[in-house]
């Protein structure tokens, strides 16, 4: 009897403990952002909605960008049931990063209803999506998680620096370890051809480093700052594609990894919340648990960093212009 009350406190004591490790970090900053705007990529589902509430809960003027505006007027429903402040200010605008068009239109709404951003959080983001050349031309992964997010902070920049002090989050993941700098510049030979599903994601998260690298280094000397973060595995709807999700058979082997491994979407959001609120000016850098970490040895390169933007302009041939807002 009392061994298995002893086996049981122990295995439970076990779960809690791996629980508790792999849920991360807790942001534990005291700082409110009262009226400041900012700006949700994706926010209609996942870690952008868990995140756009803990913005609302500190008082920020949130503008949740989502491809559905019927996902983001319901997922704005949602967040102010859970206010108590009910003047809390939150804007549902149609963003499409899959569309250059799109990204433009939605960035004038923003230069004409708003006067300036405190943060711009670039966490749309697609994985195992099949495969789809977009409207502009670009495999549609590359474009949804990485050029359109670079289109539309370059357009956003304007407003950016009107704001005192202003922080854009790139939303990153340990994919980015996975690539090498062969499929990373296959991209420019062939912009629509993947070796596979991760390599197509990993391509994009660690394009989204090298982009906070050099972006920063760009804007060393104005009041923003860039930075990326790593939410680690949270239970979303981020692999809706994926085969192994969508077969049942899988999908109940991998049930002890998503309940016991896999954080929910507040405590993903937790490093997001922590590198806007973080009194911790530093910029370039990579958030994980809510502390620095130190990314790939390939997404620390300021060479590879600045070839990269120069490519990606390359790519984007002149279908905007950088110079314009940096
Ligand atoms: N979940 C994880 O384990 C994990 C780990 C590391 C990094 N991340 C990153 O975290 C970010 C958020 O993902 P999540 O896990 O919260 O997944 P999610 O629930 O699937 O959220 C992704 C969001 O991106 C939006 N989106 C997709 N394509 C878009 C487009 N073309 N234009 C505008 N918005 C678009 C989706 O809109 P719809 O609702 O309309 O589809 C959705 O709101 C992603 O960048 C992801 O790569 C996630």
């Amino acid at each position: 009897m009392w061994r298995y009350i002893a086996g049981t406190i122990a295995v439970g004591s076990v779960t809690y403990s791996l629980y508790r490790y792999f849920a991360g970090g807790v942001c534990k900053c005291p700082t409110r952002l009262d009226g400041l705007v900012v700006v949700v990529t994706g926010a209609s589902s996942g870690i952008g909605k868990a995140l756009a509430l803990e913005l609302a809960q500190r008082g920020a003027t949130i503008v949740l960008a989502c491809r559905d505006i019927e996902k983001g007027i319901n997922t704005k429903r949602d967040i102010l049931a859970k206010l108590s402040n009910k003047n809390v200010k939150i804007f549902v605008k149609p963003l499409n990063l899959a569309s250059i068009a799109s990204i433009i239109k939605f960035s004038e709404t923003l230069k004409s209803e708003f006067d300036e951003i405190y943060a711009l959080v670039n966490n749309a983001g697609i994985y195992y999506h099949p495969h789809t050349v977009t409207e502009d031309g670009y495999e549609i992964t590359f474009q949804t998680n990485y050029l359109g997010h670079f289109i539309l902070t370059h357009n956003l920049l304007g407003l950016l620096k009107k704001a005192d002090h202003s922080r854009v989050v790139n939303v990153t993941s340990q994919a980015h370890k996975q690539v090498n700098s062969y499929d990373l510049n296959a991209i420019a030979k062939s912009q629509t051809e993947f070796r596979s599903h991760s390599v197509a994601y990993g391509v994009t998260k660690l394009a989204l480093i090298l982009f906070t690298r050099y972006l920063s280094k760009k804007l060393l000397n104005t009041n923003i700052i860039v930075n990326a973060v790593d939410p680690g595995t949270t239970k979303t709807d981020l692999l809706r594609h994926s085969p192994y999700t969508n077969n049942q058979f899988l999908y109940v082997l991998q049930w002890p990894i998503r309940v016991l491994l896999a954080k929910s979407p507040c405590q993903g959001a937790q490093s997001l919340l922590h590198c806007l609120l973080t009194s911790n000016r530093s910029t370039g850098q990579l958030y994980t648990d809510c502390k620095l970490t130190l990314p790939s040895a390939l997404a620390s390169d300021d060479k590879l960093a600045q070839d990269y933007y120069e490519l990606t302009i390359e790519i984007l041939d002149n279908k905007f212009n950088t110079e314009s807002e940096c």
